[in-house]
């Protein structure tokens, strides 16, 4: 017989896809060109096939190859772990734990869709990958996952992390992939930004459409997404799916799931395991989800649920998403990962559902949430989850004022040692509130909806 202590250590043999599950059907995918809805072919051509095919499948279990779960056990099953020093500073009658992706070798859970990607894409023969990344943390966990599965890979990075980040370029390097600063002289795209603009720190839409026309321009090559995809969140249900069974023997189960919000990857990966529980009625109770955004970038909380781009050029497809809209100019974070302008379609869905809650915080307090958790349980946190910190730390604040138990289970998706120029400006008192601009915000929102009327609704 497994004991309960054999189960909390088995890596998950399945990925768990909400699809089926949600309270209604996704709203299609439109073409960026026809703007009617979207042919297969188009993902297919864009993505690797199993990423493509999951975007409109509607299998509750997509089973996680031998392979892969060989590779996973690099650093799966990772912690799950009872925060009980930052629960005494706080004083609170809360249970609070995490669930430690930090261990991962690129040291984030981005490293769970990478792996994966890169194994379908040598299993279907795709020579090259391409992707964009803003901190830093997916492209170089892309790299990971082609280093270990042998394809190519090539990272369009925003200039802005490329220079305050030399050791996420480093590390990609050291695992073979050619990195690029975005926008760059390699794609028309980048050429044309440059020529407007010789100075620009480029952003994640602009390195999405680089790398999007850098796939398109090369038969051999596919895009690998790092968030906001069906396939993508799926593959990150391994963290979910071994929480529940590593939180069985301490005989407990979460009152309120958290996990920060950039595309909704690490959060969903988290999350929907307990909402299966729950729509399945096996979950002992109910759960709250909260996803937790930057102020900067506050889509879910001032954003609209609307159809987007994924790119600055319009030149991925569209899908319905809560957004900031593709062409808003966020100010500068120390955030990179939540500097995205959209939120995955399934969680955006179950967001307007109000299936899932959202609340945003600016950067000055989510660093000081970040440096207390290092001070108290030892890691630093990458400020993406400092974010899902500060949040877990305002409810255990709110469990102690009404003297009220509650079991808080959050993500600490990735570490920030390779972050440090951030909390170096916090620890010299440079930090400064970074709230998105509503005017900006406004602007960029009322453009997308000015270009496609038709496809918007009400909300
Ligand atoms: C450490 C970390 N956490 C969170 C995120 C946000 O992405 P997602 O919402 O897909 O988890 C990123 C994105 O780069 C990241 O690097």
């Amino acid at each position: 017989m497994v004991t309960r202590l054999e189960r909390a250590i088995e890596i998950p043999r399945q990925w768990y896809n909400i699809a089926p599950d949600l309270p209604s059907k996704l709203p299609p995918v439109i073409d960026q060109h026809t703007h009617g809805i979207a042919d297969k072919k188009i993902l297919h051509r864009l993505f690797v096939n199993e990423v493509a095919r999951a975007e409109y499948s509607g299998e509750r279990f997509i089973t996680i190859p031998e392979e892969l779960r060989e590779v996973y056990s690099i650093w799966r099953p990772t912690p799950l772990v009872r925060a009980k020093r930052l629960e005494r500073y706080l004083n609170t009658p809360a249970r609070i734990y995490y669930k430690n992706e930090t261990v991962s070798p690129p040291g984030s859970h981005k490293a769970n869709a990478a792996v994966a990607q890169a194994y379908y894409a040598k299993q279907e023969g795709t020579d090259r990958l391409v992707t964009s990344t803003t901190a830093g943390q997916w492209g170089t966990a892309l790299a990971f996952g082609c280093t270990i599965f042998g394809v190519k890979c090539t990272v369009y990075m925003s200039k802005s992390s490329y220079e305050s980040k030399p050791y996420r370029k480093d590390l990609a390097e050291a695992w073979g992939a050619e990195i690029i600063s975005s926008p760059s002289t390699r794609t028309k795209v980048g050429r044309d930004i440059l020529k407007a603009d010789p100075n620009s720190s480029g952003s994640m839409a602009v390195a999405k459409s680089e790398a999007l026309e850098d796939t398109e321009s090369d038969p051999t090559a596919k895009d690998a997404v790092g968030s906001i995809m069906n396939f993508v969140l799926a593959t990150q249900t391994v963290i979910g799916q071994e929480a529940q069974a590593q939180m069985e023997p301490y005989e407990d189960y979460p009152d309120m799931v958290i996990g920060c919000v950039g595309g909704g990857s690490n959060f969903s990966g988290i999350f929907w395991p307990y909402y299966y529980e729950m729509v399945s009625k096996t979950a002992p109770k109910q759960v709250e989800f909260l996803g937790v955004e930057s102020s900067a970038v506050p889509k879910l909380t001032k954003g609209q649920y609307i159809y987007d781009h994924s790119d600055v050029m319009r030149m991925s497809p569209l899908f319905k998403m809560y957004t900031a809209g593709h062409t808003f100019n966020p100010p500068e974070i120390h955030t990179g990962g939540l500097r995205v302008h959209g939120t995955a379609p399934s969680l955006s869905l179950l967001v307007n559902a109000g299936l899932v809650k959202a609340v945003a915080y600016n950067q000055p307090e989510v660093f000081e949430a970040g440096a207390l958790f290092a001070r108290t349980e030892g890691i630093l946190p990458a400020p993406e989850s400092a974010h899902a910190i500060k949040a877990t730390i305002d409810e255990a604040r709110r469990c102690k004022a009404q003297n009220k138990e509650k079991v808080i289970l959050f993500s600490l998706c990735g570490h920030g040692i390779l972050d440090i120029e951030g909390y170096r400006e916090y620890f010299a008192g440079n930090m400064k509130d970074n709230d998105a601009d509503p005017v900006e915000l406004k602007r960029a929102l009322d453009e997308v909806k000015g270009l496609y009327p038709w496809l918007q609704g009400n909300d």
